[in-house]
């Protein structure tokens, strides 16, 4: 079958690390006998460049017609590239934010545990680390502060700017949906995270995130604050099955998660909303300081493929596939710099993908 898929290569590493992607969906296809058409698209910096603004609509178009969108990064140095001197909605960042709004990406997947192979780069003590952990946060995309109004304006002289953390209960609802759904395949755990302490929206967010409970009686939930959340990931991150959160905690968070697994090179994810249509992207950023010197890690890029090949077309053995793959390069010893440690083989970028892609059985 043809599976046609929009891609993003973007900014910085982004174009490297797609490459490889994309070599490892080839032999996927040569190997189960499918065919993936790409369809280039522009989006962030290059976007940018070659048309003025970070995402044109002709682009989101493409995207729509396209089955699956398979992305790598996008944004530069915040401090020295130009795309910064832009006013704040056309910089590279409202490219994606107009994307995942456009094609209502409200649930976003962002699996974060710990590679046995990779265990010396988390930097965990060993007693915290114990037998390792692996957990998903699964975040709004769609709502709260990231696409509330915000506005910056002088009063009497004095510069203001204000913006809103707005939920209706239909969208905590849908997100909340998604995290039990995912928690039923997994430990069937629920953590809710939320500032039901001080933010009217978490105490919205919290009844309703109770409502849908009661669907899923198999379900542990249990509510945690944000700021001990964040505490507790790096106090006993095994505890956590599923992290159920709104669009800004979760964006801190899957930061804070991917790090304390030690490789954020390593970790996918995925942006889906209610049918099989989906953006996967790798959970880390652009790399600005290592573009074009090829050492940039291509593995949570693949695996975000791989995330592609099982959501949005429901191919589990071939996503099976590229995630053994990736797992037998580890354990062959073959490391990008990023995860690399004493005694292992180092390798770029190109490379990776090229030992990943052999093993593609
Ligand atoms: C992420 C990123 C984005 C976000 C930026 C690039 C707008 O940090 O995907 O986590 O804040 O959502
Ligand atoms: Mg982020």
């Amino acid at each position: 079958m043809d599976h046609k898929i929009a891609v993003i290569s973007g900014d910085g590493i982004g174009p490297e690390i797609v490459t490889e992607a994309c070599k490892v969906l080839d032999k996927v296809a040569e190997v189960y006998g499918h065919s993936f058409t790409y369809t280039p698209v522009l989006m962030g910096g290059a976007s940018i460049d070659a048309c003025g603004v970070p995402l044109t609509d002709e682009a989101v178009e493409t995207t729509k017609q396209a089955d699956a969108v398979l992305m790598g990064s996008i944004g530069g140095n915040t401090a020295t590239s130009p795309w910064y001197q832009l006013p704040p909605d056309r910089r590279p960042e409202a490219g994606l934010l107009k994307l995942r709004k456009a094609l209502n990406l409200f649930a976003n997947v962002r699996p974060a545990y710990l590679y046995k192979e990779l265990q010396e780069a988390c930097p965990l003590k060993k007693e915290i680390i114990g037998e390792g952990f692996d957990m998903v946060i699964m975040r709004e995309l769609t709502g709260g502060l990231y696409f509330g109004a915000r506005e910056t304006k002088e009063e009497n002289g004095v510069l203001k700017a204000v913006d809103t953390l707005t939920y209706d209960e239909n969208e905590i609802r849908r997100i909340a949906v998604r995290g039990f759904d995912i928690a039923m395949k997994r430990r069937k755990k629920v953590t809710s995270v939320d500032k039901a302490n001080v933010l009217d929206s978490s105490r919205l967010w919290r009844k309703v995130v109770e409502d849908v409970a009661k669907d899923y009686p198999e379900v542990e939930l249990e509510h945690m604050l944000v700021d001990n959340c964040a505490m507790q990931l790096v106090k006993d991150p095994a505890q956590f099955d599923v992290i159920l959160t709104e669009n800004m905690f979760g964006d801190i968070l899957s930061d804070e998660a991917s790090m304390v697994t030690g490789s954020i090179g390593m970790l996918s994810s995925a942006s889906l909303n209610d049918t099989k249509f989906g953006l996967y992207e790798p959970s880390h950023g652009s790399a600005p300081d290592i573009a074009g010197q090829g050492i940039a890690n291509p593995i949570a890029t693949i695996l975000s493929a791989a995330m592609m090949l099982r959501y949005s077309f429901d191919l589990d053995k071939e996503a099976d596939a590229v995630e053994t793959a990736v797992e037998q390069v580890l354990a062959e010893g073959y490391r990008t710099g990023d995860i690399y440690s004493e005694g292992c083989t180092k390798v770029g970028t190109v490379k990776m993908g090229d030992l990943i892609a052999e093993h593609i059985k």
